[in-house]
């Protein structure tokens, strides 16, 4: 963990949030890199999700969240985590996180503490207008679900994605970017038919392990964890968790859910209609009927299978398994992140070779100009003049294909590929230039 944070740092993936003011515990900024990778996750998610399924449809909902929303969600009542104050060091912790130095006598009794942050809304903060800082992406998606019927005459099975921003006053944040109070995650509901459930739950388990390797996470540093009955959250009938090896230990990576009708059911108007499997509080204040007609003009509410994954960790997670020291033939190291290419956060770098030859540096710009019109992300100009610096370089950050360009070149003899992995340089015509790199950098 130590290596990735330095790493992290020191080419500009991720900072401590307001670090010149001492930091802001359990909040991150994303550097030049870390937004480049962080997107990518997302897109490749969203790409899996979205447009490779003709039955799942975006959102894009608000974080400042209505109350009542998460009153009927269950929040209100039951998202929180036992704490215990410690009387010798003075610290709070989360009543299962005590650090080993603590002693069993100098703890509290465990106290619920609620994980959501409230903010005033409006200029009159009197403490009734607020609103919630969303705590998940999901609670807008169910509270859409007639929106987004309505406006896309979707039926069963169908799904609804999200990523974006959630917020959880977490007592003990830890593990660098693991636990943090502020987050993305990116969530599907998707909604099926009562009894087609089970087998949607297994099929969105296989499917998510499935994007999980192809982002380069490989299933030997896997493991699910199916979560017995007394873990279970409120609303879930059955969870599994992929569980992954941080460089902390095996934690939660991602969960997939079976919320039965507990969530449309909970925010539905006419409750008592629609026939509702889970239990669900009485819900006074919905102007909606979260259900859809079958075709003998029943009611039915879907159950609803979620696979949600935190950005965060799958960014821990895969700079982890990308990471790699090698012994060079030279007896020096290398640090390399073998990334998988459409993650990147750079594609290409094209290094002139010397870096005050004009003609040299106009080439590489010229070739840099082409490779953006692949639009295949970042294609950027190296202009250091010490090649074997700049190899280095983009070893470390995890760019995969480097472009010199040196004397020959400017007699039309082509140009010299470098590839990360292999360290293997070719010469390549520089009109094959965009074909090669297409193949190369598949997205
Ligand atoms: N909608 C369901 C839900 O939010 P969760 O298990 O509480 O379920 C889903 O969270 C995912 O969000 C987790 O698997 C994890 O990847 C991520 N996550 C949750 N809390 C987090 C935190 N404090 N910091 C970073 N990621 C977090």
């Amino acid at each position: 963990m130590d290596e990735l944070v330095a790493l992290c740092k020191r080419r500009g993936f991720i900072f401590q949030s307001g670090d010149i003011y001492g930091g802001l515990q359990g909040v991150y900024d994303f550097g030049p890199l870390g937004v480049e990778l962080k997107n990518n996750i997302k897109q490749s998610w969203w790409e899996s999700m979205v447009y490779e399924n003709d039955n799942i449809e975006g959102l894009d909902s608000s974080i400042l969240t209505n109350p009542l929303i998460l009153k009927y969600s269950g929040h209100e009542d039951t998202f929180s985590d036992p704490m215990v104050d410690c009387k010798s060091c003075q610290k709070r912790f989360r009543a299962d996180q005590v650090p080993p130095e603590c002693k069993e006598e100098d703890l509290t009794e465990p106290r619920q503490f609620n994980l959501m942050f409230k903010t005033n809304v409006g200029p009159i903060d009197d403490g009734d207008n607020f609103a919630y800082l969303r705590p998940e992406t999901a609670q807008q998606i169910f509270t859409n679900f007639k929106n987004i019927i309505d406006s896309t005459s979707k039926s069963l099975p169908f799904g609804i994605a999200q990523t974006g921003k959630a917020f959880r006053n977490e007592i003990t944040p830890r593990n660098f970017i693991f636990r943090v109070r502020e987050f993305e995650q990116m969530e599907l509901e998707y909604f099926v038919n009562p009894g087609d459930d089970e087998e949607a739950h297994s099929s969105w388990v296989q499917k998510r392990l499935d994007w999980w390797v192809n982002q380069g996470v490989p299933m030997k540093s896997i493991q699910l964890y199916d979560v017995p009955k007394d873990e279970l959250a409120h609303y879930s009938k059955k969870t599994i968790d992929i569980m992954y090896e941080f460089p902390h230990g095996v934690e939660e990576l991602e969960g997939i859910a079976n919320r039965t009708d507990f969530d449309l059911g909970s925010h539905s108007k006419k409750q008592s209609e629609l026939n509702i499997n889970a239990s669900v509080t009485k819900n006074k204040d919905s102007n909606s009927k979260l259900a859809i007609q079958d075709e003998n003009g029943n009611w039915v509410v879907p159950f609803v299978i979620e696979p949600s994954a935190g950005v965060e960790r799958g960014f821990l997670a895969i700079l982890n398994e990308a990471f790699s020291v090698e012994k060079l033939p030279d007896g020096k190291e290398r640090t390399v992140l073998k990334l998988k290419p459409h993650l990147a956060p750079i594609k290409i770098a094209v290094i002139p070779l010397k870096k005050n030859n004009a003609e040299m540096v106009a080439c590489a710009k010229k070739i840099v100009k082409e490779l953006q019109t692949l639009k295949i992300g970042r294609v950027v100009l190296e202009n250091t003049g010490n090649i074997g610096k700049s190899y280095r370089k983009h070893d470390e950050i995890g760019t995969p294909v480097c472009i010199t360009v040196d004397f020959e070149s400017l007699e039309g003899k082509g140009v010299t590929l470098r590839d990360r992995d292999s360290m293997e340089q070719s010469r390549i015509d520089s009109n094959n230039l965009n074909e090669i790199i297409s193949s190369k950098i598949k997205l």
